[in-house]
């Protein structure tokens, strides 16, 4: 299968992709980088679900991308579902602006009080959010929000440059806001100065579609339909791995490390 220079192929553990060029010719895992001469250094990537469905698409789109850098050294991930959590969006009351100290990020008490601590400590955030009429979904929006105590805040604010920030997005179908969905999520990561890091397979970050070929059908039974788009699931995969990858790379700089 092979699709925008990407090309697909089975192998022991189901579908993985690799771009048709010499530099990963040795497909998956051409980017992991030799731990032999340098330091372990753990790195941590958190994924947030924004559908309102719990254990839906999104979620088990999120989970597999995720499970996929379990293979990885030092790597820990870790996924929060934005339907368990209880919360609102940002008042623009500027508290933060005036009051925020250490382990105070925001006035309002609720469970972003547990969602910021997690953000706080990771080198990577991937952000999942099903297509809400060609957008991201109003939860993750909310969520979003809610981190402008990491711009502005009087204690926080710049806390998330240089972490790693990836968009996945599931969708019913195609043409439908797969694009804009990805892009207002990265529209984020550049507001806080993040490393965006994509799958190559889309431009934008990765996406999977929850009808076959995008094209409106179901199969009867199968309640995770995303995980039936092979092209999208790899590109989930891949994003990851690059998160992964670019992770490694900002932390070897950091630690005077590099190149890795
Ligand atoms: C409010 C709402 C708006 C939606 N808008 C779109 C849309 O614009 N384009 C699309 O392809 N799918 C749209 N969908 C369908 C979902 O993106 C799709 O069913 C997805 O698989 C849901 O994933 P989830 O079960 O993890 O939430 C919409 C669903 C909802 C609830």
């Amino acid at each position: 299968m092979e699709g925008y220079g990407w090309v697909l192929a089975e192998n022991k553990k189901g579908l993985a992709a690799r771009h048709d060029s010499p530099r990963c010719a040795k497909g998956v895992g051409k980017y992991h980088i030799s731990m032999t001469q340098r330091q372990v250094v753990m790195i941590k990537i958190l994924g947030i679900c924004g559908s309102p469905v719990k254990k839906g698409n999104m979620e088990s789109v999120l989970k597999q991308a995720l499970s996929h850098l379990q293979d990885q050294e030092a790597v820990k991930t870790e996924i929060i579902t934005l339907a368990d959590k209880d919360f609102n969006g940002c008042k623009h009351c500027n508290w933060c602006v005036k009051n925020q100290s250490e382990g105070e990020f925001c006035v309002q008490e609720d469970d972003m009080k547990t969602i910021y601590p997690k953000i706080l400590e990771v080198d990577g955030i991937l952000l999942a959010t099903p297509v809400h009429f060609g957008r991201l979904s109003g939860l993750m929006a909310n969520m979003i929000d809610r981190l402008r105590v990491f711009v502005h805040g009087n204690a926080y604010r710049g806390r998330l440059h240089n972490k790693i920030g990836g968009a996945l997005a599931v969708a019913f179908s195609r043409g439908r806001g797969v694009e804009t969905t990805l892009s207002s999520i990265n529209s984020m990561f550049f507001a806080f100065q993040m490393i965006v890091a994509t799958s190559g397979m889309y431009q934008l970050g990765a996406a999977t579609f929850s009808s076959t070929d995008g094209k409106g059908k179901v199969i009867k039974g199968v309640r995770h339909m995303a995980l039936e788009d092979d092209f999208g699931t790899a590109s989930a995969r891949l994003l990851a791995e690059r998160m992964l990858e670019l992770a490694r790379i900002v932390r070897a700089g950091r630690s005077g490390q590099f190149p890795p």
